[in-house]
């Protein structure tokens, strides 16, 4: 019996309106939009554009230049061949904005981050976002936005998850499909990533996941299926870790027998960046693009393997051919190539991002409704914390884009309380660095920067080939520093002054991928040679590494930092870093502030240092003495309010002894404003939580099996990950997956089931407007009989927002698939028959109503 598959959408009914391709055929008659069961032998697939001049193109063209467009030309682009009409295609990272092609260029849109977009429960604002994110990619002259990625949360610590949505299936799948329609209704490729099972960075590039047949298929490939099926998506990257033995980008069974052949998925396949390892594998396995470029594996070498005999020719054609035939349904052929690069800043997006931003804030508790704050009953309030000053907007690594704008909580409190006659104090309360920031401003003079062709032409007194102002304290270098030097080997001088304002030890910090060293007045302070190897650049640089050196207030010093590029292959960079010594006591003196007020807000969390790609946390703790700044406020405030601005779960040792707890993941550039808006009870907290939030680590699924040895995770905990891992062996959680408060009161009634939905009415009694979550959760009192059967599921969840008063009869769609599983002896979807339980409640742990019906 074959797979099936969700809904299948025409490319041309997806790709809008962007797409320009020349030689197109009639759209087929659409899909409905809504998922519908599947039925045996459904197939996702679809009519692909202009067969017969793609074929006469493509046999126009030589094995080299069939080759040629196999892999990228640099780190964005793919190959041009002019002589036959093909221009090249830019891709973009994703998720949280369009970067371009540096992380300096033309300033981007900056959205929530995957967490936050979970959190609202809500596709349809999700595709809202896509929409925006999709002509953020136009404006950088891109075709394809190298997002969503949607691996789900194994662990609470993977050092990405802030850029994934949930750890649930449905949930994930949901969203993406909201994300996918948006980006493509503009004309531009959503890459979905990373297919599949990165779901940590440990030793990413190279750890080998087991994982079983069944909880591949319902848990971590249900994300991509949707994405494929129901969103028609046009391309996928390839993760860079092994799935049961070979690297996913050389997995047969996953490319071509999965995705293509299940799944019907006709775009194009690409490598993560470096994640390609073989020249005869990848092609094999239907990987069409090696990137980035200049190719490593392909190029000469699977030419000599076409002319060998030892890859046929038909595989490289039939790549190609996907990488034109995805690049005409976009559109590409015929716009003349990557536009420039420019940045969109519209009053409707930052309007939109807002909304979006606080619509994925959850309410966690709310003592005596400590929240929302009314403005005319306090008259000072303390605004403190690490992230209240400058919030986090986004997680780090290559998600990161360089805002367009940024709203920050306390300039935006400032500004709303402060125009409503209100004081608002402020205090940092503690530091959560974990490596050396760079140095403030005023501490800095003629900083500038020379290249050299070589290490000893710097050392040698060689003039400097290219001299400039120093950008900034943390460099990257993707591309050529300049005409005349090469990336593969260059070195370069950072001089500037530093004028201390506290006498006594000062830290010194240097990370690089090479070799750095750091002088003070000529003498030499840090050397990196040594450094521990990970932990900077995506995992691929060093440490950093600290030294400390004695200097005095207001006497200027020379610093001097060199960089080699040494023995640095995929990547060149360098990062320096540097802060006194504090002596002064910042959570006493938050405190102390704190008691002379009527509310304090705490903004506490995580930054870049801690959630990024490249590695996962250790712990779930917050960072720094954050926990102990809380205790310590909420021991002298009269209402203690904590805003909780991280990506991924924390743990709250601090939770009873505060009144209020807000939830606000990487908001994206409107935070500020965005949690105004909840706090102050204009808009109401939206989000319900999309991963559960453990009481420890310890009490996690996978913590006993993450993050593998000896080069092997092994998924020993099977489906059992997120909720299904606590509701199943009774764990209490510190809040249940779906958990968030509304400052409303909304009751649901009268649940009913039938027709594949799940109805319900809903009602707010009270005097404000208000959003409610209704979930659906299948309990299978039998199962079938696995280990890791889980006590319950999602299977459905609808969002209303209801007036004050009003009552409103709500319908829950249900995922076609709720009651069957992954029959593993034959290779298909297939349902129990007999009875099940609906139970229709606000979070995995808050059940209304139970349902019994019957299934098969
Ligand atoms: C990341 C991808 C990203 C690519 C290009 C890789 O390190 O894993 O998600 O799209 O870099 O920046």
């Amino acid at each position: 019996m074959p797979a099936v598959c969700r809904d299948a959408r025409s490319v041309q009914s997806l790709l809008l309106p962007g797409a320009r391709g020349p030689r197109r055929r009639p759209a087929p008659a659409e899909q409905p939009s809504s998922v519908r069961p599947r039925s045996e032998g459904e197939r996702c697939s679809f009519a692909t554009v202009n067969d017969a001049e793609l074929d006469a193109l493509i046999d126009a063209l030589t094995l080299e230049e069939q080759v040629s467009l196999l892999a990228g030309t640099d780190n964005w682009h793919t190959a041009e061949l002019p002589q036959h009409g093909i221009p090249a295609m830019r891709v973009t990272d994703g998720p949280a904005g369009a970067r371009g092609t540096t992380f300096t260029g033309p300033s981007s849109v900056n959205v929530p981050s995957g967490t936050a977009l979970a959190a609202t429960f809500d596709p349809a604002l999700v595709e809202r976002i896509g929409a925006l994110l999709g002509r953020e990619t136009r404006a950088k002259g891109a075709r394809v936005l190298l997002a969503p990625t949607v691996n789900l949360h194994r662990t609470p610590v993977g050092g990405r998850n802030f850029e994934c949505q949930s750890e649930d299936p449905h949930l994930s799948s949901r969203i993406t499909v909201g994300y996918v329609k948006g980006v493509q209704s503009e004309g531009v490729a959503a890459c979905v990533k990373h297919f599949v099972g990165n779901d940590t960075e440990h030793e990413r590039t190279t750890i080998d996941n087991r994982i079983d047949e069944r909880t591949l298929r319902e848990m971590y490939l249900q994300p991509f299926e949707a994405a494929v099926c129901e969103a028609n998506a046009q391309a996928i990257m390839a993760a860079y870790n092994r799935i049961n033995g070979p690297f996913a980008a050389d997995s047969k069974e996953l490319i071509t027998d999965v995705l293509r052949g299940e799944w019907g998925f006709t775009g194009i396949v690409m490598s993560d960046w470096f994640g390609l390892h073989s020249t005869v594998e990848g092609i094999e396995a239907g990987l069409d693009l090696e990137m980035p470029g200049p190719t490593r594996d392909r190029g000469a070498k699977l030419v000599a393997a076409v002319e060998s005999g030892t890859v046929d020719a038909s595989l490289v054609r039939a790549a190609a051919r996907r990488m034109l035939s995805v690049m005409d349904r976009l559109g590409a052929i015929t716009d003349g190539g990557p536009g420039p690069e420019t940045t969109r800043d519209a009053p409707e997006d930052r309007s939109l991002i807002r909304s979006t931003g606080a619509a994925g804030m959850v309410l966690l508790r709310n003592e005596a409704n400590a929240l929302p704050l009314d403005p005319t009953s306090v008259r000072r309030v303390a605004v403190i914390g690490p992230n209240a000053a400058k919030g986090r907007i986004m997680g780090g690594g290559s998600a990161m884009v360089n805002p367009v704008h940024e709203v920050h909580p306390l300039g935006s409190l400032r500004d709303r309380l402060g125009g409503a006659g209100v004081e608002v104090l402020d205090a940092v309360g503690c530091t959560i660095h974990r490596t050396l920031p760079p140095p403030r401003r005023d501490w800095v003079s003629n900083a500038t920067i020379d290249y050299f062709a070589t290490a000893e032409d710097m050392n040698g007194g060689a003039p400097p080939l290219r001299s400039e102002d120093l950008p900034r304290f943390s460099l990257i270098w993707p591309e050529d520093p300049s005409e005349g030097l090469t990336r593969e080997l260059f070195a370069c001088r950072v001089t500037f002054s530093l004028t201390p304002d506290v006498s006594g030890p000062w830290s010194f910090g240097i990370t690089s991928v090479g070799r750095a060293r750091l002088f003070v007045d000529g003498e030499l302070v840090a050397d990196d040679e040594h450094a521990a190897p990970g932990g900077s650049f995506f995992g691929i640089g060093k440490a950093q590494f600290v030294a400390s050196h004695e200097l005095g207030a207001g006497r200027a010093v020379r610093v001097t930092v060199e960089y080699v590029n040494e023995g640095a292959g995929l990547m060149r960079g360098l990062i320096m870093g540097f802060d006194p010594h504090v002596i002064d006591d910042l959570v006493a003196a938050a405190a102390r502030l704190a008691a002379t007020t009527d509310a304090s807000i705490v903004i506490v969390g995580t930054n870049d240092d801690w959630e990024a790609e490249g590695y996962d946390r250790t712990t779930i703790a917050l960072p720094g003495r954050q926990d102990e700044l809380i205790s310590e406020v909420a021991k002298v405030s009269a209402r203690t309010i904590v805003v909780v601005n991280a990506g991924s779960p924390v743990a709250m040792p601090w939770i009873d002894e505060v009144d209020a707890v807000l939830f606000v993941w990487f908001p994206g550039q409107e935070f500020g404003d965005a949690l105004t808006d909840v706090l102050l009870g204009d808009v109401d907290p939206g989000g319900r939580l999309p991963v559960t939030l453990p009481r420890r680590l310890e009490d996690s699924p996978a913590f006993e099996h993450h993050p593998g040895r000896n080069g092997v995770g092994r998924y020993l905990e099977g489906r059992l990950i997120g909720y299904r891992h606590y509701d199943t062996i009774g764990r209490e959680p510190l809040f249940p997956f779906g958990h968030g408060l509304s400052y409303a009161s909304i009751s649901i009634d009268g649940a009913t089931s039938g027709d594949g939905v799940v109805r319900a009415t809903v009602t707010n009694a009270g005097g404000r407007a208000g959003v409610e979550v209704i979930q659906v959760y299948v309990h299978d009192p039998v199962g079938t009989g696995a280990p890791d059967d889980a006590v319950q599921h999602l299977v459905g969840f609808a969002k209303v927002e209801l007036a004050p008063g009003e009552s409103r009869s709500v319908e829950v769609a249900l995922d076609p698939r709720w009651a069957m599983h992954w029959d593993v002896a034959a290779h298909a979807w297939s349902t129990r028959a007999g009875a099940r339980e609906l139970r229709v409640g606000r979070s995995s742990r808050r059940i209304d109503h139970v349902l019994a019906v019957t299934a098969g």
